[in-house]
């Protein structure tokens, strides 16, 4: 075993604000209700080999170039196919140079940073939000500061008072960083008239919008409002990302913005290119089976989100508070009284259960204290309901509800 890194060789000369070491990887636990993982019985193995037997043999010569000889922006199949699926989104007119593949969406959130956010500058992000977002932008120095949701996603009233507020102190936010189409991590599909209400206060203000699009493709309706980016590609940074439609091990994201922001962010861009044969399958691959692979994964994610909240019902009653969202993988629930979820973590890992507590969700960590986020993509329909069981029952033991579930009185058993 190496010992602590506090007491290393090369402690003393770590930067400031270097974080602790993570802990080793464990086991994964019986119960993983963590994280943005995928749906590993969708995951297409037999045409995604097939995929790569066909563009490794055609294009194997030009992987002996950085960026495969084809320039910064990516693999050029691979940004036309994210041109084509940006038009069923509505952003239309965009060819494959106004795209940029990313190495995850998440890179694309640190070149945002990088390029708009410096010390003691104010970021405005939905008041629950991307926990990585939230993170990136606190790193890159911003002031975070919350703005609140309803069902419907961001609320406009609360951004227009916060901007008037800030203008009236001279102090315009470098950007406003939202979800809006399947918000993450409540669910929400923020409606046409917000959206347009949400670009003409980012106009009058001269505010950015930073729009992430990572769950767009996973509605549970077919017919979501037009990306923001479709309302007004000037003003819009538009993200978006494989990782929920096709998988994240797979490291693909992607940008679009107006050239001066998507060609700064090129220029940033200096990891000597996104994973080439992550772009090359990926491409191969959506061209033809998008459409199929994505409707066979929304069938599946809706019903195992059936399942979670039948299990949620049956366990916990009405002693919790659930946001039934409106798509993704994703539930976002409030537990009963004043329960600390934080509390929570310890005795349902030692029950083999991981969830993602709400704080960490949140601007204000506080105010998320009572939720947590349990992401249901990964485990199957039988793990779900003996996962959500068994938390139901941690959560009794350690807090006295729900007292009852499964018609029964966990008192008496
Ligand atoms: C809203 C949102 N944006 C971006 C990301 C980053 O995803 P990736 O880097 O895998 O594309 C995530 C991951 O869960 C997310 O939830």
């Amino acid at each position: 075993m190496s010992e602590p890194i506090e007491t290393s060789f090369h402690a003393p000369r770590l930067a400031s604000g270097a974080p602790q070491p993570e802990a080793r990887h464990a086991p994964p636990p019986r119960y993983n209700f963590i994280g943005g993982h995928n749906d590993p019985a969708i995951i297409p193995g037999d045409a995604l080999a097939e995929a790569a037997a066909r563009v490794i043999r055609r294009q194997a010569p030009s992987l002996a170039m950085y960026h495969l000889g084809q320039g910064r922006l990516g693999y050029p199949p691979l940004r036309e196919f994210v041109a084509r699926k940006l038009a069923a989104r509505g952003v239309t007119g965009l060819s494959a140079d106004d795209i940029m593949i990313t190495s995850g969406s998440g890179q694309s959130i640190d070149l945002v940073n990088q390029l708009f956010v410096g010390p003691g500058d104010t970021v405005l992000i939905e008041e629950f939000s991307y926990s990585g977002a939230i993170v990136r932008a606190r790193s890159a120095g911003a002031r975070v500061i919350g703005m609140p949701l309803d069902s419907g996603g961001l609320r406009i009233d609360a951004l227009e008072r916060c901007l008037a507020d800030l203008a009236s102190r001279g102090v315009t936010p470098k950007y406003i960083y939202t979800i809006p189409t399947v918000q993450n991590p409540t669910g929400s599909i923020l409606p046409l008239d917000r959206r347009r209400a949400l670009i003409a206060l980012s106009h009058r203000y001269g505010v950015p919008i930073f729009e992430d699009e990572c769950y767009a493709d996973l509605t549970v309706a077919p017919d979501a409002p037009p990306a923001l980016h479709a309302l007004a590609p000037r003003q819009i940074i538009h993200i978006g990302s494989f990782s929920k439609s096709l998988a994240p091990a797979l490291r693909l994201g992607y940008a679009t913005a107006d050239w001066s922001v998507l060609g700064r962010m090129s220029s940033l861009k200096g990891d000597g290119g996104t994973g080439a044969l992550d772009q090359m399958v990926a491409a191969e691959f959506l061209g033809e089976r998008f459409e199929a692979h994505v409707g066979r994964l929304r069938t599946a994610l809706r019903a195992k989100l059936d399942t979670m909240i039948d299990s949620l019902e049956r366990e916990f009653g009405a002693s919790i508070e659930v946001w039934r969202p409106e798509g993704g993988i994703f539930v976002w629930m409030r537990l009963a009284g004043d329960t600390d979820v934080r509390s929570l973590l310890a005795p349902a890992a030692a029950a083999g259960l991981v969830f993602n507590a709400g704080p960490d969700w949140a601007c204000d960590p506080e105010s998320a204290k009572s939720w947590l986020r349990l992401c249901f993509a990964l485990p199957d329909e039988r793990t779900i309901r003996d996962g959500v069981a068994t938390f139901a029952q941690v959560c009794f033991e350690q807090t006295g509800s729900p007292r009852r579930g499964d018609n029964r009185d966990r008192a008496e058993t």
